[in-house]
């Protein structure tokens, strides 16, 4: 049988899931939904579905829909997948999970109610310098991973100015919840650090609201009403129960030498690993000697294509999905920490 999928959210980002998903052997994306007519026949078109509707609302109230992708702005991802899994659906959200840890959890637990698949898509994890890198630290060639560097630093990157990404209220928060929540994501998953303690954050809207740094990310129109009201910088600091650290770092617009510039560093017991390019860092076999390996033909036992196939293999039976969905909900919790960390001026303690 194949699985209907609809497509709810015509912007940016969608390609990237009806492509995926038409790639999928046993699921076919049959219907989207967007408020504009433009981007939503254009998809319906090039996907070739047969269903184009103007809300989210219409499409979830499609009975013959059996799993729903999600790339709306950030305040509809929960509203939008609470009805949809009440409506039956299995649900695929794009990043971030929710506008706050309260919605992601009432997400979460009603997927669990309902016995639907809820996933929070982090594309980052199916590089393959994610994939191999994450295999090198399961084999434990690392050792203790005891710090974690995960930054991302755009220098004029900020989403197009006037439209929901940069807006609290649409969005929820600015580089931290758009590219943050993927650095910092990728900084748990790679050092496998999933019990934070404390989290000490600051945020920073420094450029935006004087009209710096637009870059050219989004297809939702221009709206002058729309005020630049987020974070275009934020670092912060993540102590787990182990003692390790993650030290965060992300921004939308910085002055800096290059244009944008990310990586994930794990410093370990045995060797240091950065993940763009994936290398290594340790001593040598002779006394003295230090080397920086490019790994080689690392064995991938456990190999995912990407984040789509991921979901509909889950929903299909064969296999749990790589991004848990308790991770999203730790990930989350920590993004809600910063903000309080830097409102507060305090550290947050977690349980
Ligand atoms: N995983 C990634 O790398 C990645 C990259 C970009 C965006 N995203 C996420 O995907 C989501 C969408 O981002 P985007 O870049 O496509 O944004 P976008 O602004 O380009 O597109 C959003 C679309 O939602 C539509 N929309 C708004 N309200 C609607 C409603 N009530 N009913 C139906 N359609 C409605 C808009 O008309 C627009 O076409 C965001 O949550 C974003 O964070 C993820």
């Amino acid at each position: 049988m194949t699985l209907k999928v609809g497509i709810i959210g015509a912007g940016a980002i969608a390609g990237d899931h009806c492509s995926s998903i038409s790639k999928y052997a046993g699921a076919e994306a049959v219907a989207v939904a967007d408020l504009s007519p433009k981007r939503r026949n254009e998809v319906k078109k090039a996907w070739g579905m047969g269903k184009a509707y103007a809300t989210w609302e219409a499409l979830v109230a499609d009975p013959e829909i059996d799993a729903v992708t999600i790339a709306l702005p950030n305040a509809l991802h929960a509203p939008c997948a609470l009805a949809a899994i009440k409506a039956g659906k299995h649900v695929m959200l794009d990043k971030p999970f929710a506008m706050n840890y309260a919605e992601a959890k009432l997400c979460a637990d009603a997927s669990r109610r309902k016995k639907r698949v809820l996933m929070v898509g982090m594309n980052q994890r199916y590089s393959n310098e994610a994939q191999t890198l994450r295999a090198i630290v399961e084999r434990g060639d690392l050792g203790d991973v005891y710090h974690t560097k995960a930054y991302w630093y755009r220098r004029m990157g900020s989403p197009k100015f006037g439209t929901w990404f940069v807006n609290k209220q649409m969005s929820g928060g600015g580089c931290l919840l758009d590219i943050g929540v993927h650095i910092l994501d990728l900084g748990m998953y790679l050092s496998g650090a999933w019990r934070p303690v404390s989290v000490s954050g600051q945020t920073y809207g420094t450029f935006g609201h004087r009209g710096i740094g637009e870059g050219g990310w989004g297809k939702s129109a221009r709206d002058k009403k729309i005020k630049f009201d987020v974070d275009d910088f934020a670092t912060a600091m993540i102590k787990f129960h182990n003692g390790a650290s993650l030290e965060l770092n992300v921004s939308w617009v910085m002055h800096q030498e290059q244009g944008d510039r990310h990586d994930v560093e794990l410093y370990g017991s045995e060797a240091g690993a950065s993940l763009f390019p994936t290398k290594l860092f340790r001593c040598g076999k002779q006394k003295g000697e230090y080397e920086v390996v490019t790994p080689q033909g690392v064995a991938l036992p456990d190999k995912r294509t990407n984040r789509q196939h991921d979901w509909l293999d889950m929903i299909a039976g064969k296999r749990k999905s790589i991004c848990a969905l308790d991770q999203a909900l730790t990930v989350q919790k920590v993004l809600d920490a910063i903000y309080k960390s830097s409102a507060t001026g305090r550290e947050v303690r977690l349980r």
